[in-house]
Parts: structure tokens; sequence; C-alpha cells
């Protein structure tokens, strides 16, 4: 069934709260990357341009004690926020009282104010996370209705979000919204075929999930990263000092068998003797690494032999680099799959979250492919084909 979204709600002199995830990664109070921001742009444009009063409200990192609150104000953001909205944002240091609920009764229409972040009242007995029915109620009650557009958080069923949704009339999705769930529930529930997965990313016990869903759906999962060590050695190979999770052994066997044939695994990777860009590195067959060598990459055969499969699709998932891509000598692989997207025609590809996406962003390959997830932890779960208590939450056409 298909969502309500924000084009469908009438604004006009409304105050429309606006659940955001400008949950984006800092480092000594700066913002490393501002994507989930820009990427929110295009519906609070929408609310404001057409009269709404835009009311922005996010959460920010994990709050346990008082001293997180300290380095996960969102003003910093908010200050971010206003320079790519390019209208002035009116942020209050509050998540409730008198001075919020004045500065909103006096936003005028095409106004947006922004309030702190909503975990701060996790403080105190984890009314956000936990969904306290008293906190989605009261937040509820400073707005008429209500735009999720937080995919990032849409695994979530907390206070910002369902909470909200539960006690207000009308619930839309944003654009952002709108499009992870076109993109990824279109690709897990309606592929255009060949579906072909790549997975990545350090370990198989992070997608188990995942895993399990692709190979129900996609036609080849290819994968690479750190988590290939983990199902060559339930193959018998030798890994080295790879990582690779040695209780996951059986998991990883069980999967191969139930993919009959569908898991495509590197044969080659670059490896070295340490965890590090300046150490000699070489390239192996993936029967032949070594004691004390460990696999960094996928090798160059495998990046031929992923971008032949990649180049028969119709619909692309990634997830999780093919390596250390942060440090230069063992990119290749990831930027080589970035390579393989990019130059796929009338195929539609996804980039699903985390540090595949932050990958593809570094690298410059964003506007060449169809779609790269703001989720991380969403996005997985909606590729295990698991519903969303932040997408279920939005009223139905
Ligand atoms: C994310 O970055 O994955 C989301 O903002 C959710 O954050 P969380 O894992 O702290 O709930």
């Amino acid at each position: 069934m298909s969502k309500k979204v924000v084009t469908d709600l009438d604004v006009k002199g409304k105050k429309v709260l606006m659940r955001v995830d400008f949950n984006v990664p800092m480092k000594n109070g700066v913002i490393t990357d501002d994507n989930r921001i820009r990427e929110a742009l295009p519906t609070i444009k929408y609310v404001i341009d057409n009269g709404g009063k835009a009311i922005v409200f996010s959460h920010l990192g994990r709050i346990k004690t008082a001293e997180d609150k300290l380095t996960n104000t969102l003003a910093p953001v908010a200050k971010r926020f206003e320079e790519l909205v390019g209208k002035t944002v009116k942020f209050i240091p509050e998540t409730r009282g008198k001075a919020l609920e004045d500065a909103i009764n006096q936003m005028q229409n095409g106004d947006i104010l922004m309030f702190e972040n909503t975990r701060f009242e996790d403080l105190e007995g984890k009314k956000e996370s936990g969904n306290d029915p008293e906190l989605g109620k009261y937040w509820a009650s400073l707005g008429d209705v209500f735009v999720n557009d937080a995919f990032g958080t849409a695994h979530r069923a907390h206070a910002s979000n369902v909470g909200i949704a539960s006690n207000i009339a009308e619930t839309a999705a944003g654009f952002l919204l709108e499009k992870e769930i076109k993109f990824i529930g279109g690709a897990v529930d309606n592929p255009v075929r060949p579906f072909v997965a790549i997975l990545g990313g350090s370990k198989v016990s992070d997608k188990i999930g995942v895993i399990e869903s692709l190979i129900e759906k996609a036609d080849k999962i290819l994968v690479g990263g750190g988590m290939m060590f983990t199902f060559l050695a339930a193959l018998g190979k030798n890994v080295g000092a790879s990582k690779c999770e040695a209780d996951k052994l059986d998991l990883a066997k069980d999967l191969l068998t139930k993919a009959s044939g569908k898991i495509v695994l590197p044969v080659d990777t670059v490896v070295t003797t340490e965890f590090s860009n300046d150490t000699p590195f070489q390239t192996v067959s993936v029967n032949d690494i070594k004691e004390g060598q460990m696999g960094l990459d996928i090798g160059p055969e495998t990046l031929k032999e992923f971008t032949n499969i990649i180049s028969t699709a119709k619909t692309v998932v990634w997830n999780g680099p093919m390596g250390v891509f942060e440090m230069s000598n063992y990119a290749k692989g990831t930027v080589g799959i970035c390579e393989a997207l990019a130059n796929l025609n009338n195929a539609t590809t996804i980039i699903g979250g985390g540090d595949s996406a932050a990958a593809a962003i570094q690298f410059g390959y964003a506007s060449k492919v169809s779609h790269i997830s703001t989720g991380g932890g969403a996005s997985l779960e909606y590729l295990e084909g698991k519903t969303l208590p932040g997408v279920a939450c939005v009223d139905d056409k």
C-alpha cells in the first residue's frame, strides 16, 4: 500500500512537525559529512515554500550520561542546516517547556525552528528511545501535522517518530523517506532481474539476516570485505591473519549450501602483514594466503569477475566496502565496484548506507548511481525484508 507523502498534506499556516535524521558524523564539534542534512532539504523547503511552519527535530548520538549532552548538542548541526537551507533557523536548546512552546507559537508561515537533540530525553528513563507515551503525546501537541523524513531512524520505534504519529491527526512521509521506500523497498519487493547484491564489510555476523533474505531474492550475491574470509575459511582455505569469525564457520557453510551457487566469493586478495598502509602488500590467490598474511582488499581478478556479473544486472544493491578503502593500498576493490555501478546503463543501482555510501561519496560517484541510502542500520533491516516502524507509522494514502 502506498504511503501518504508531504504533498498530500495541506501545510499552509500549519505547524508542521518534521522528524529528520541529522545524526551526522562529527569530529571535535565539526561535521565531517553533511549528506543527511542535504538530503532532508527538499522536504523542508517544500513545507516552507508552501506556507508551513517547519518545526524540525532529530537525535544525535546516544545519550547515556550528562557529559554526552555536551558533545551531542544539535547547535552546530542547526548552524550547518541554516547555511545549507539559506534561511534563518531558530534553534531552541530545549526538548520541551515554555521557551520551546512560546517560540513555536511566535512562528510565521515559512519560518524554520529546530529544537534540541530528542535523545536528551533519554537521560531520565529513556523517554525518547523507550517511546514514552507521555513524550510522544507532548511532542504531537506542539504541531498540527507530522512529516517523517528520518529514514536513518526508521528501524527505531521512538517517541519522536512512532510516538508522535500515534498522537496526531495526519502523518506523511517526506521526499527522502519516499525515495528510500521506492528504491530499497522496490529492490526487495519487486526487483527487475537480474538482481545482483554486493555485500562487504568486516563481519558475517552483522549481515546474517540480509544474506538470508538476499539468498531468497537475489540472482547473485558477490561477497567481499573482511567477511569473505569467514566464508573462505568455511571452505577449508587458510586465511592466515585475515579477519575471520571462527565461531561463524558453520553458519557460513550453511549459508553457502542454502545459496546453492548464488554466492560468489573472491578468487584473489591483496595481502599484507600489518593493518597499515605502510607495510609491503601483494596480490595472491585465495588458495595461497600464508600464515601471518592478512587480506585487506579483493584482488584484480575478483574485481574483473564481479564487474562482469554486475554488467549484466538490471538491479544492484550494494552494502559494505570490498576492502579497507580508507587506506589507499586497499581501496581499489571498493573504487572498482563504484566504477562498475557507474558504468551500468538502464539499471537501478542502490548503495545501502553506511561505509559503502561514504566511500561512493568520497570517491566522487554519488551522482552516478540511482540512490545512496541515508540509512545504515535502517537500510540493512529494510534489505532483510523487515517492517520498519518509522515507515509503518506513516498514514496510508
Ligand atoms: C543511524 O545513524 O544509523 C541512525 O541515526 C540511528 O542511530 P542509532 O543506531 O543510534 O539509533
